[in-house]
């Protein structure tokens, strides 16, 4: 059993109308009523938030997350959804940097790095998501495009406030694609994202920061990726939009935790 508690997330995306969140999380819920050994989270879209929040908050073993937040706390800045609006309704964790944030809507490490910052000084724990292309990996690139997306997305973060980062390393050519990264490419990318954090904040840290895997995750493949040493929980797409699939997948970082 990992002294890391492993974190297992649903990210939505811009999936389930708040109808359809509602009959999830109906379904869902009921199997996970008290804390498990395995940290529960489901990242809804902004519109389906707070009707989740209600099912959600009540329940002791699961906890909200956001997809996205600006970096700025209020202003003139439409279409925006700042940190003190996510912490009313009761948000604990937001996602930040996803790899579609940064390739279609042009997140750089520096705007990543401003919203983390933001995220931790409004008690928000970031879900802080890096990880290469297909190309870089082939040209030889995805240790300095890991070292620079986390240089660069944690700049100025003390260790202390580490404590409540999450990082999800998911290689962009396993997002939503069904191909996922073999336990060795996984388990290489994480150990190396964690000598990544020992240069940067020291050996604790590196030590006590959770590292998700995400990319393709199914109930098929979840039990073999959580055995392995560096890797703490998931980052879940496409099978976290269906109860069992997503329940299945929860469940195999209990029995792993055992
Ligand atoms: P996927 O998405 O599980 O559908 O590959 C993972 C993610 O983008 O977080």
């Amino acid at each position: 059993m990992s002294t890391r508690k492993p974190i297992i997330a649903a990210n939505w995306k811009m999936n389930q109308i708040p109808s359809e969140a509602r009959d999830f999380l109906k379904k869902f819920l009921p199997k996970f009523p008290a804390k498990t050994s395995v940290d529960i989270v489901i990242a809804p879209a902004f519109l389906s938030m707070p009707m989740s929040a209600a099912d959600i908050l009540p329940n002791p073993a699961v906890d909200l997350s956001a997809q996205d937040m600006s970096a700025e706390p209020s202003g003139a800045f439409t279409g925006e959804i700042s940190a003190a609006m996510l912490k009313e309704v009761g948000t604990k964790y937001v996602i930040l940097g996803h790899s579609e944030r940064r390739s279609l809507f042009g997140e750089t490490d520096a705007v990543i790095n401003a919203k983390v910052k933001a995220a931790l000084g409004n008690k928000l724990d970031p879900i802080l998501c890096i990880g290469e292309s297909l190309e870089e990996r082939e040209g030889g690139k995805l240790e300095e495009v890991l070292r620079s997306q986390v240089q660069g997305s944690l700049a100025d973060v003390t260790a202390e406030q580490m404590a409540n980062v999450v990082i999800a390393y998911e290689p962009v050519w396993a997002i939503g694609t069904g191909v996922t990264a073999s336990p060795e490419q996984a388990q290489e990318a994480h150990a190396f994202v964690r000598s990544l954090l020992k240069d940067q904040f020291g050996e604790a840290v590196a030590a006590a920061t959770r590292i998700q895997y995400g990319g393709s995750v199914k109930p098929g493949n979840a039990a073999e990726l959580i055995a392995l040493a560096d890797i703490d929980g998931f980052l879940v797409g496409g099978a976290s939009l269906e109860a069992d699939s997503f329940g299945a997948i929860v469940q195999a970082g209990i029995d792993h935790q055992g």
